[in-house]
C-alpha cells in the first residue's frame, strides 16, 4: 500500500512486528506486539483510520479499539468471517459451499475422504489436510482438537474474486482470477479465468458482491470459490489485499493497494477494468538463490516487459519472496514467460 499512498497522499504509519519486516523496511513505523491491545491502542491514537494486512490480529484487539471509538477497517464484526471458518460457513449457509461440518470426535465422520481444516490461524494450506481414514484424523484432532470438516470438491478450476466496498457501500469487483495452487501455495494467476463459462464468471462476480455487502466488509476482499462445471462453491474469504490480486498493480486501472486505501477512506472507488486483456502473475517461492542481482540481469535483458516485486523478507524454502507479473495478449507467451522467471528466481531451473 506504500506505493499508492505516497501517490495519494495519504501519510501511512505500520505497526510492525519488527524492524525489518517488509512493510517497515520502507516506511514510517512503530514496532510492537499486534496481540497486545494497549501498544495497538497506543498506536491507533495516532491514526485517522486503522487497517490491517493479515488476519492474525486477534479480534479482542479489534474490538478493543472500536470500544475506544477509533475507525478500524474492517470492522470486527466482519473480521470474524476471515479468521474462523465455522463462523464464515455459518454466515455464508445461503451461498452455495462444500458441505461441512464441525467436529471434536472422528466418530461423527462417516465418509472418507474428507477435507480438515483448522477453524482459525490457517495460511498456505498449513492447518488444511486431505484426510482418507479416521485414524488419520484422529492423529490431526491431537493437535488441532476442533476442525472444520468439509467434503472434498473434486473442482476443474479454483478461481477467486476481488471486491472492494466503502463504509457507505459502494462496490466494485475486479475480473474473477484463475488461482493456480501447489501443495497448498498459489504458485501463479491468471486473470480473466480462462477455464469457466462467462455465466459462471459473471454469477461469481454478482455472489462476491452479494457476499461483500451481507458480511459488511470495509476495503478490498477476496473470495476464493471453486468451480465444477457450471456449479461454484464458496471456499473461504481473505478481508485484506490479497495474492490473487497482485496482478492488478500492473494490470487494471486500479490497483486492489489503491482501492483497499480509497475503501477505508470512504473516497470514490476506482475503476477494476483491465488495462490489458489477460494479466498473469507468478509468485516467486524462495529457493537457494538469496542474492537477486544476477537473476535480475537475465530476466530484464531476456523479458523487458515483465514486472517485478520483492519483497525484502529473509529467504526460506517455500516462503513467497516476491511475484513477476506479465500483461498483454497472446497468454501462452505471457504464461511462459511468468514460468520461467518464477522459476529461474527460485532457483528451479538455471537457464
Ligand atoms: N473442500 C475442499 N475440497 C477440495 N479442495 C479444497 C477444499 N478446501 C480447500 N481445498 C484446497 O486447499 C487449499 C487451501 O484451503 P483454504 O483456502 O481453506 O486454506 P488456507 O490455508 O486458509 O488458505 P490460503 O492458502 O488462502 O491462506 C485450497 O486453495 C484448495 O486448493
Ligand atoms: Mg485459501
Amino acid at each position: 500500500m506504500v506505493a499508492p499512498a505516497t501517490a495519494l497522499g495519504v501519510d501511512l504509519l505500520l505497526f510492525a512486528s519488527e524492524s525489518n519486516d517488509s512493510g517497515a523496511q520502507i516506511t514510517h513505523h512503530i514496532v510492537g506486539d499486534y496481540t497486545n491491545l494497549s501498544e495497538v491502542l497506543d498506536f491507533a491514537n495516532k491514526c485517522d483510520v486503522v487497517t490491517f494486512e493479515h488476519e492474525l490480529v486477534p479480534l479482542s484487539v479489534i474490538k478493543g479499539l472500536e470500544a475506544e471509538g477509533i475507525k478500524v477497517y474492517p470492522p470486527s464484526s466482519a473480521f470474524i468471517y476471515s479468521q474462523d471458518k465455522a463462523a464464515m460457513r455459518e454466515k455464508l449457509n445461503a451461498f452455495p459451499a462444500p458441505r461441512s461440518q464441525v467436529i471434536t470426535d472422528a466418530a461423527t465422520v462417516g465418509e472418507y475422504p474428507v477435507i480438515a481444516k483448522a477453524i482459525s490461524g490457517g495460511y498456505d494450506g498449513r492447518g488444511v489436510w486431505k484426510v482418507d481414514s479416521s485414524q488419520e484424523l484422529q492423529a490431526i484432532l491431537q493437535h488441532t482438537p476442533k476442525l472444520l470438516i468439509e467434503e472434498l470438491v473434486d473442482f476443474d478450476t479454483e478461481i477467486a474474486v476481488m471486491v472492494a466496498r466503502s463504509p457507505h457501500g459502494q462496490a466494485t469487483s475486479w475480473a474473477p482470477v484463475e488461482t493456480v495452487q501447489q501443495d497448498g501455495i498459489c504458485i501463479m494467476t491468471v486473470t480473466p479465468a480462462q477455464n469457466i463459462s462467462s455465466t459462471v464468471a459473471e454469477k461469481s462476480q454478482q455472489m462476491a458482491l452479494e457476499i461483500a455487502q451481507s458480511v459488511g466488509v470495509v476495503g478490498v476482499m477476496a473470495v476464493e470459490m471453486f468451480v465444477k462445471g457450471e456449479e461454484i462453491f464458496i471456499n473461504e474469504l481473505a478481508m485484506r489485499p490479497h495474492n490473487s490480486g497482485h496482478w492488478s498493480i500492473e494490470g487494471a486501472v486500479t490497483s486492489q493497494f489503491e482501492q483497499h486505501l480509497r475503501a477505508i477512506l470512504d473516497l470514490p472507488l476506482g475503476s477494476p477494468e483491465m488495462n490489458f486483456p489477460f494479466a498473469v502473475m507468478g509468485n516467486v517461492l524462495g529457493g537457494d538463490k538469496t542474492d537477486m542481482y544476477r537473476p535480475y540481469l537475465h530476466l530484464m535483458a531476456r523479458t523487458p516487459s515483465l514486472h517485478f516485486h520483492q519483497y525484502k523478507k529473509d529467504v526460506r524454502p517455500g516462503r513467497k519472496i516476491g511475484h513477476v507479473t506479465a500483461c498483454g495478449d497472446d497468454l501462452l507467451h505471457l504464461t511462459q514467460e511468468v514460468q520461467h522467471a518464477r522459476d529461474y528466481m527460485s532457483g528451479v531451473i538455471d537457464e
